[in-house]
C-alpha cells in the first residue's frame, strides 16, 4: 500500500504548479518507500533516495522562487521550514552513502508526517499570494 495518497481536502493548496509537484513528490516518495521496505537492492534504493531528495531541493527553490517574486510575508518562516527538511534528508543521504543508515519505515514517516504537516500550513499560506 502507498505510504502517502495525494487528497484534495488534505493536500490541495489551489496553486497548479504546487499541487502537480507536490503529486510527483508523492510518487518518488512512495516509490522510495516500497523499494526499502521491500528488500530491493541497496543501491536501487540509494537511487531512489538521490532522485527523491533532487526532487525535494527543486520543489522548494520553486516556491522559494515564486514567494519571493510576489514578496510573500511569510518567506523567511516558510523557507526556514524547506531549510529544516533538506538539512535531515543531506544527513540521511550522507549516512546512506557511508553504510550508516538505511531507509526505513521510520524514515518514510518523518517525511510523510512533515508532508501532511507543511502542505496544509506553509503552503496553503501562499495562496492568495501565488494566485493574485
Ligand atoms: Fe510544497
Ligand atoms: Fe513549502
Amino acid at each position: 500500500m502507498a505510504l502517502i495518497t495525494w487528497n484534495a481536502e488534505q493536500h490541495e493548496t489551489k496553486v497548479a504548479f504546487a499541487d502537480d509537484e507536490h503529486k510527483i513528490l508523492f510518487g518518488k516518495l512512495n516509490k522510495l518507500y516500497d523499494l526499502a521496505t521491500g528488500g530491493a537492492e541497496r543501491n536501487e534504493v540509494g537511487q531512489a533516495l538521490d532522485d527523491l531528495i533532487a526532487y525535494v531541493v527543486e520543489h522548494f527553490a520553486h516556491e522559494e522562487k515564486e514567494m519571493q517574486a510576489k514578496n510573500f510575508s511569510g518567506y523567511a518562516a516558510h523557507k526556514a521550514e524547506h531549510d529544516a527538511l533538506v538539512g535531515i534528508c543531506a544527513d540521511l543521504q550522507e549516512k546512506f552513502g557511508k553504510g550508516e543508515a538505511d531507509v526505513t519505515e521510520d524514515t518514510g514517516a518523518l517525511v510523510k508526517n512533515w508532508l501532511d504537516s507543511h502542505i496544509p500550513t506553509f503552503d496553503r499560506a501562499y495562496e492568495s499570494t501565488l494566485n493574485s
